[in-house]
């Protein structure tokens, strides 16, 4: 969704600023702008594209005058369609203010009429003009005073930067529900919504809280409450890495993400099992253990491949553990009239740690007295910081808009919570040991599977004339079904449904015949004989399919029409391996298609509104 770039200090602005809009590609937007200013003779360059960051590259020239501090904006259209007009930045009427926003100003209509009457003049479609309008109707003689005002009489979200030609060297951002993260550099600041737009300056950072806003200035940083109260905050350091050949040879960072699985899983079990105990120890959930041990339920909230983690969660925990298990939408979960105690337990899964709904869902449970867990990605995310106690993933960024590797990290990390869990409430010793010996040989199987990749290509290829795709699974591998499917539709934008292979003779038999093929994911274990009798049932009425299946398996290949073997594991860690061949052939099925698939239309990486 929209990201935020902004920098002040000693370099060339605009070329940080492009480059910043850039790495904020991959969160999903359809129009860019940005204003820089030289501080010297209050110059400025003010440009706006629709399309890609390259459409406004193309706008900056050579000639175009120096600026020492800027901001800059990728928009995803809420409010008015994705025009130069309604891109961010916006100004005031004497066009001396810019302003970019994220989030929503739910009140706007009201505070434009106001505006309005007051003589203002809008030019755009958008919420956030009222914004800039509001902060030059409360400008005197004070920048940080008229934000301030602004601020407090907006009702909605923001994380926004604002710059003044009359107060030149000063940016103000500042946040309530949309991220804003200010990085430290040497004699300079760049701040954003997204760590991954400027880790290549600085891996030094200040999170800004709600309600929290900052003047960054020549060498200073102050930081304040929405009073102007002074707030003492100290970096901190984080370990992402910037790398210059970001895809690492890959064509796509989703392929390069898949491929990075094994490491994914080894980074997600590092220091967090103790082999010979058959027991997880997880860092981040310590100081809640007590309470874990209280709880009777336990619901996992989250959105999209996130939730298909938590749906997986639910079967692993109920036989892992001894609690009720649920797992819910968090766009759900939010509106309905739970009776929750301190016995319940609901965590919240999200890579990016801002998905608005998952964010509303903890904070409903949380209202409720439920003891509120994070499993997340982003270090420092809105998620993690309004969570009793939490998981991180330490899976590094994930820049493609579909969800892989963070997926399995995900579900590897529900694992040892699980794992954490049984044990202390009657999970054997040998049962830990044997989870663990197993969770250990899943970087092995994973690569297995990607050795595969050319075979799974060519799979891929071939079902390339179809338009309509159902994918089923039993138990555990269900959401491995919903999951592949999920795949399949957002990056090339194909029509797949992912069913419980249980539900299909219920009403999606009757769309099948030979031209909508099924993945069924039938490998070995409990589930595999009535996964069978499925596939059967599909064959019977001419429909082509698929199966995933484990290595050694004869029998399938004389029922089905192309077989991905996988390598056999535990139950428990089977849908870990057979996810795999899914996330490659949704990824090569969409490449032959010429697919934008980093980007898929209308996707954003960080879905920060409702
Ligand atoms: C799909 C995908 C999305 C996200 C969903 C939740 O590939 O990536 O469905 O899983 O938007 O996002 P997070 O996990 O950031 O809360």
């Amino acid at each position: 969704m929209c990201g935020i770039i902004c920098y002040i200090g000693n370099q060339n602005t605009v070329p940080i600023l492009i480059e910043g809009l850039k790495r904020l590609e991959y969160r999903g937007y359809d129009s860019a702008g940005l204003a820089a200013i030289n501080s010297e003779n209050t110059g400025s360059l003010y440009l706006k594209s629709v399309g890609k960051v390259a459409e406004l590259e193309k706008k900056v020239k050579k000639d175009n005058i120096y600026c020492d501090y800027g901001i800059a904006h990728t928009r995803w259209a809420t409010h008015g369609k994705p025009t130069e007009i309604n891109a961010h930045p916006h100004t005031d009427c004497t066009g001396k203010l810019f302003l970019v926003h994220n989030g929503i100003i739910e009140n706007y209509e009201s505070l434009k009429n106001e505006l309005i009457k007051n003589g203002h003049k809008f030019i755009s479609d958008t919420d956030t003009e009222v914004l800039a309008h509001l902060i030059e109707d409360n400008l005197e003689d004070n920048f940080e005073e008229a934000v301030r005002k602004a601020l407090s009489m907006v009702e909605g979200t923001f994380g926004i930067a604002v710059v003044h030609k009359d107060f030149p060297r000063k940016i103000i951002v500042a946040r309530r529900g949309s991220p804003i993260i200010i990085g430290i550099g040497d004699n300079e600041y760049i701040a954003a919504s997204d760590i991954n737009a400027f880790i290549r300056y600085t891996n030094k950072v200040i999170y800004l809280n709600d309600d929290e806003m900052a003047l960054l200035s020549d060498n200073n940083i102050t930081i304040t409450d929405l009073d102007l109260k002074e707030i003492m905050k100290e970096p901190e350091t984080i370990d992402w890495e910037y790398s210059e050949d970001e895809k690492a040879g890959f064509k796509h960072f989703m392929l390069k993400e898949i491929f990075e699985q094994p490491k994914t899983v080894e980074n997600a079990i590092r220091g967090r099992v103790i082999d010979g105990e058959g027991i997880s120890k997880l860092g981040g959930l310590e100081p809640v253990l007590d309470r874990m041990l209280n709880l009777k339920r336990l619901t996992f909230v989250s959105c999209g491949t996130s939730f298909y983690a938590g749906l997986y969660g639910k079967y692993l925990f109920e036989m892992l553990t001894d609690l009720d298990v649920d797992v819910d939408y968090a766009s759900e979960f939010r509106y309905r009239n739970l009776k929750l105690s301190h016995q319940d337990g609901v965590v919240a899964i999200s890579q990016s740690g801002e998905t608005a709904d998952t964010l509303a869902a903890l904070r409903e449970a949380k209202r409720k007295g439920a003891l509120v867990l994070g499993l997340v990605n982003v270090v420092g995310s809105t998620i993690a910081k309004e969570t009793d106690a939490g998981v991180y993933c330490h899976a590094g960024p994930e820049i493609g808009v579909a969800s892989t590797k963070i997926f399995v990290s995900q579900c590897v990390i529900l694992n040892l919570i699980a794992l954490l869990l049984g044990r202390m409430r009657g999970l054997s010793i040998f049962e830990g040991i044997t989870l663990i010996k197993e969770i250990k040989k899943l970087p092995g199987y994973i690569n297995t599977v990607l050795e595969k990749s050319n075979a799974i290509r060519e799979v891929a290829q071939k079902y390339l004339p179809y338009e309509n795709f159902l994918y089923i699974g039993r138990h555990l591998n269900f959401p491995i079904a919903m999951e592949g499917a999920l795949k399949l539709k957002e990056i090339s934008y194909v029509h797949a449904e992912g069913y419980p292979a249980g539900e299909m003779k219920h009403g999606p038999i009757s769309l099948i015949d030979e031209k909508f093929p099924t993945v069924a994911v039938a490998t070995n274990g409990f589930t595999y004989e009535k996964m069978v009798s499925n596939i059967q049932e599909i064959k019977a009425r001419n429909g082509k399919v698929i199966a995933v299946a484990t290595e050694g398996n004869k029998e399938i290949g004389n029922i089905v029409d192309d077989v991905i073997y996988v390598p056999e594991t535990i139950d428990i860690l089977q849908p870990l391996v057979n996810v795999i061949p899914l996330q490659l052939f949704a990824y090569y099925f969409a490449d032959f298609k010429g697919c934008d698939i980093d980007k898929p239309r209308n996707l954003a990486k960080s879905v920060t509104v409702e």
